[in-house]
């Protein structure tokens, strides 16, 4: 079986039109040109102001030289022995790649396992993602309750002056000084990501932190999942980084040197356009056939948002967990207006064992007509089943498989997302860097807090 991540828009090519989706894909093959000269030094197309590019090459970058990889890895197994929690402080790109990473990958009832169960890794708690004072105060009560147990501090803010990260820093920085007897202990639980010269480096080194990583300047926080923003705490947790770059690069090299049809970045980028520009479904649903994909729903939710909702234009994307949402969602996507491509993202081998419907003498519920099958049969039947009766309704699909959840797979998955939303931005003109419509909310925020 191959370890490559497919993507198959039969679905979705039965009901859009060929002839518009052919011109999509020429077009996309330009704009793949077109990034590719902008991954030159100096770029060849200077039309993108950021340009925060560098994501593309990054996983090689980063396994030829092994210097920064040895790094984090090295920082991860020193967090990982001397800590029992990990309080990660981050938010946007800086928190929601991370999250995906350890919901995609990790038990679901990490943070519930005893150590040894938990691969001998610390839990692992994600704050400064919100003005929440209840979330905050819960977390604080829950680390004062672990008397005697350690935990350590990350800190991600590219730009080092996020309020949301920054205060939440403050507050918890006070309870981390509070929990080390010996105040020489505060700079070793402390680890940090962000740019040159932010102020968030700045306070770091006024602590004494010798754990700062760098944040590369050419890639913006909802493409930095495969820096040290998404590598340091996928390490402590025991995960292999190492394969996260690998897979990531598998996707590249097929971004760059396959055709169209065998070429999941492009073929993506085609199915999308195309429903958005010639059928105006300007709905994206990413539609996750398993609970532990549902945070990198969101990641996706946020890299689509901020790389194409800009001028008035870019679709809205949409996580639903699948059947859960079928519950709730499901009416309006089978029934409603006619404005959605859904994009199911399948796991072929779930890895757990089966589990197997167990029969029944009474069968009062009349089950033993499924005793012996098992979840992912039913699974699979839901599946099939929801996408044939979007089919006959004429309402696109396209499918992303993968054949197992593990680090090579995600890594392709995360790399072909991000590669598939900046070339749509190359082939339709919207800058798929910066975000300068976040902007807005901070300028006023911090008007009526200064006066
Ligand atoms: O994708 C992005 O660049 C944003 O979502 C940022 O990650 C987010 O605004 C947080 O910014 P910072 O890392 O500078 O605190």
């Amino acid at each position: 079986m191959s370890d490559l991540l497919q993507y198959d828009p039969a679905a979705a090519d039965a009901v859009l039109d060929a002839a518009a989706r052919e011109t999509v894909v020429q077009r996309l093959v330009t704009a793949r040109e077109t990034l590719l000269g902008d991954l030159t030094d100096p770029p060849t197309s200077t039309s993108f102001n950021p340009l925060d590019i560098d994501f593309v090459d990054w996983p090689e970058k980063m396994l030829a030289d092994d210097t920064e990889l040895s790094r984090i890895e090295e920082t991860a197994s020193a967090f990982r022995d001397q800590n029992d929690e990990i309080v990660l402080l981050g938010i946007g790109g800086s928190s929601m790649g991370p999250r995906a990473l350890f919901s995609a990958l990790c038990d679901p009832f990490h943070n519930e396992r005893p150590r040894q169960a938990r691969g001998d890794s610390p839990r692992v708690y994600f704050e400064g993602d919100n003005l929440d004072n209840n979330s905050l105060v819960a977390l604080l009560d829950r680390l004062a309750q672990l008397a005697g147990r350690r935990w350590a501090l990350l800190v991600t803010s590219k730009s080092g002056n996020t309020l949301e990260t920054a205060v939440a820093l403050r507050v918890f920085l006070a309870a981390l000084e509070s929990r080390c007897e010996d105040p020489a202990e505060v700079p070793g639980a402390l680890a940090v990501m962000t740019g040159a010269e932010s102020r968030l480096r700045e306070m770091a080194r006024t602590i004494g932190c010798e754990n700062i990583f760098s944040l590369p300047e050419r890639i913006g926080g909802r493409f930095s999942i495969l820096t040290a923003v998404g590598l340091l705490p996928a390490a402590i947790l025991g995960l292999d980084i190492r394969q996260l770059l690998a897979g990531a690069l598998a996707t590249t090299r097929r971004f760059r040197e396959t055709d169209p049809g065998n070429n999941p970045v492009l073929d993506h980028a085609a199915t999308s356009i195309t429903a958005e520009e010639h059928h105006g479904l300007s709905i994206r649903v990413l539609s996750v056939w398993t609970k532990a994909l549902e945070p990198l729903g969101l990641w996706h939710d946020q890299l689509l948002s901020e790389s194409l909702g800009k001028d008035g234009r870019g679709a809205t994307p949409l996580t639903v967990v699948n059947t859960r949402d079928l519950h709730s969602r499901g009416q309006q996507h089978q029934d409603g207006r006619r404005d959605k491509l859904i994009t199911n993202l399948l796991i072929d081998d779930p890895g757990s064992t089966p589990l197997v419907i167990p029969a029944r003498a009474d069968d009062s519920d009349g089950l033993n007509r499924l005793a012996g099958r098992t979840m992912p049969e039913l699974l699979g039947a839901a599946i099939r089943g929801t996408n044939q009766a979007y089919a006959q309704d004429r309402r696109p699909t396209a499918d992303i498989r993968l054949p197992r959840l593990d680090e090579f797979t995600v890594g392709q998955l995360v790399q072909m997302l991000m590669l598939s939303v900046t070339l749509e931005g190359y082939a339709t003109g919207i800058n798929p860097f910066g975000q300068p419509g976040v902007e807005g909310y901070k300028r006023q925020m911090h008007k009526e807090l200064d006066g």
